[in-house]
């Protein structure tokens, strides 16, 4: 007997579809390219098992008790949540044994770190990581997100720091989890931006976009409005615009929930210079960077002020940066305001 109002033939996994998951991608890609070695996908196999463990964790975390923070405060000299903690854990766990990482970062640690001195066959390369993104919203249900960038490792860099700050553009890979209402994986190796849903019944994630397009235009402004009068004038002239314009307003409080909604409705995310931080809040390097990778990869813009963030020459690995992001046309709106 059918469903009445469900329409397989239109749902995203319909019956026709093949099925592919994480890994069987990861897997194809690979076999694209003749001289890989493997070290590329194992990374990516243990960011997915990272996922997988984190978003269990989340799920559970009232019921296990793991809710609020620890005393502690991180290198940014915020408050860690007992989650940020557990996060960073799990991926220093699955990344620690995985040959081709020669070098992890981490929001939550002050230096990066050496996982593997001793060169083995391959490509090595840098995993930098935002483990817990929006970890204020874990006491209220709210959705949040682990980030992470891909780069070659330099071997000749005489310090992991040095073999870390690159500019985006050189990012190999980048990609982000939301544990939202479902855990969904979305990533680039350059080629595109792909979609994943995480099926919790059978502990795999699952593909259900490939080629993502963010829409050109889409009349949402994402930003903390309370901040507002400590943004330089043009974005206070951009928020009149919007506002007398027809916009809407959107904000979650965590970076990877709000430019998922813009990756897939369209609309701009910022968050400007302010008062507090003058430079901009967010980490350039495990925040802005694979983020602006994944938007421009869909079509998309991103910048910070008018320069393009994947263009930003790093100078220290946790620096801060302004950010605007999102659909081509929404983001000139905020630039012709701001530039
Ligand atoms: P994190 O939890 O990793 O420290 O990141 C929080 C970030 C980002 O996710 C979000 O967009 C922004 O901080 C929210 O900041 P405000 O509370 O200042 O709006
Ligand atoms: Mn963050
Ligand atoms: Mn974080």
């Amino acid at each position: 007997m059918e469903t009445p109002g469900l329409d397989l033939e239109q749902s995203a996994l319909s019956q026709r579809d093949n099925l592919t998951t994480l890994q069987s991608h990861i897997l194809s890609g690979e076999q694209k390219h003749p001289n890989a070695t493997g070290s590329f996908s194992w990374i990516l196999s243990a960011l997915s098992l990272s996922a997988k463990v984190i978003s269990a964790k989340i799920r559970r975390a009232r019921l296990s008790d793991v809710l609020g923070a620890v005393d502690n405060v991180n290198v940014q000299g915020e408050r860690q949540q007992k989650l940020d903690v557990i996060a960073n854990e799990t991926l220093l766990r699955c990344l620690g044994n995985r040959a081709g990482v020669a070098i992890v970062a981490s929001e939550e640690n002050e230096e990066p770190m050496i996982l593997q001195r001793t060169a083995g066959d391959g490509q090595r390369y840098c995993v930098l990581f935002d483990p817990l993104d929006g970890s204020s919203n874990i006491d209220t249900c709210g959705g949040v997100g682990t980030i992470f960038s891909i780069l070659r490792h330099d071997s000749k860099a005489s310090t992991p720091e040095e073999s870390v700050l690159q500019a985006g553009a050189r990012q190999v890979a980048a990609g982000y989890i939301l544990y939202g209402s479902s855990t969904v994986f979305v990533y680039t190796a350059g080629a595109g931006v792909s979609l994943f849903v995480l099926d919790p019944s059978i502990g795999a994630f699952l593909k259900v976009g490939d080629d993502l397009k963010i829409p050109a235009t889409g009349k949402t402004y994402s930003c903390n409005e309370g901040n507002r009068l400590t943004f330089p004038a043009g974005y206070q002239r951009y928020l009149d615009w919007a506002q007398t314009n027809g916009y809407s307003s959107r904000y979650a409080g965590a970076m990877v929930a709000d430019v998922h909604r813009v990756l897939l409705q369209g609309g701009v995310f910022l968050y400007p210079p302010t008062k507090k931080a003058p430079d901009g809040k967010l980490r350039l390097m495990y925040e802005a960077n694979p983020m602006a990778m994944i938007v421009e990869q869909a079509g998309g813009k991103a910048f910070a002020g008018t320069q393009r963030i994947l263009e930003v020459q790093p100078k220290t690995l946790h620096q801060r940066t302004s950010v605007v992001l999102g659909s081509r046309d929404e983001v000139d709106h905020v630039l012709k305001h701001v530039g």
